[in-house]
């Protein structure tokens, strides 16, 4: 049996990643691999009411606290869900991970990077996603796209300068880790989108 891999899914807000996930992952079940769909923060009991509480636009929180609870989402989702179902052999697809906080709260906040470092060694040690599709689109077209939503959270009604920051967050990760962190051009046409990710996996699958 092909061993379980971890990908996940990256983006500013209105990036489009959510519409991907839906046909990755049947295209992974395609292969005959069997998945789990799984998100962040959130995942697990306790994941999902902390997600409620950091994307209550109503709450204010520091950045570290934020960060804080971000991680400690992260942990319960470790344990929970990716850790046991990848050592079951299966293929976790997680719609962010700790990427998300590098570019947010690194980039979108201003949280110093060393603080982050240490948070995702404590939480994570040494593992990190197999492979990290990261659907980059220009801030203008993100922001566009959320502003069809009716109910906003409390990162989506940040405006124009910190989807920069994250944005520019996310291109420096990539940047870092070219190996894992695949840069698709979402600001194509969905059917150019899925080409470049169907590519993508195809290498991971035939060489992963
Ligand atoms: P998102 O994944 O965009 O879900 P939806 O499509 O339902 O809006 O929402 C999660 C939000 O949480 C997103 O704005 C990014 C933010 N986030 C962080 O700031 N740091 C993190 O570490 C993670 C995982 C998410």
């Amino acid at each position: 049996m092909i061993p379980g891999k971890f990908i996940t899914l990256e983006g500013i807000d209105g990036a489009g990643k959510s519409t991907q996930l839906t046909w990755i992952v049947e295209l992974l079940q395609r292969a005959g691999l069997q998945t789990v769909v799984t998100r962040e923060p959130g995942g697990t009991a306790l994941g999902e009411q902390l997600r409620a509480l950091l994307l209550d636009k109503t709450m204010t929180m520091h950045a570290e606290t934020e960060t804080l609870l971000m991680f400690a989402a992260r942990r319960e989702h470790l344990d929970k869900v990716i850790i046991p179902a990848l050592s079951q052999g299966q293929w976790v697809i997680s719609d962010r991970f700790a990427d998300a906080s590098f570019a947010y709260q690194g980039g979108g906040r201003g949280l110093n990077v060393d603080k982050l470092s240490i948070l995702e060694h404590w939480v994570q040690g040494e593992l990190q996603p197999d492979l990290t599709l990261y659907f980059d689109v220009p801030v203008e077209v993100g922001m566009q796209r959320v502003s069809q939503i009716k109910n906003v959270d409390r990162f989506e009604k940040e405006q124009a300068d910190f989807f920069q920051r994250v944005r520019a967050a996310y291109l420096d990760r990539a940047r870092q880790f070219p190996d894992r962190i695949k840069i698709i051009d979402s600001s194509q046409s969905l059917a150019e989108v899925k080409a470049a990710v169907e590519q993508t996996l195809k290498d991971v699958l035939n060489h992963g």
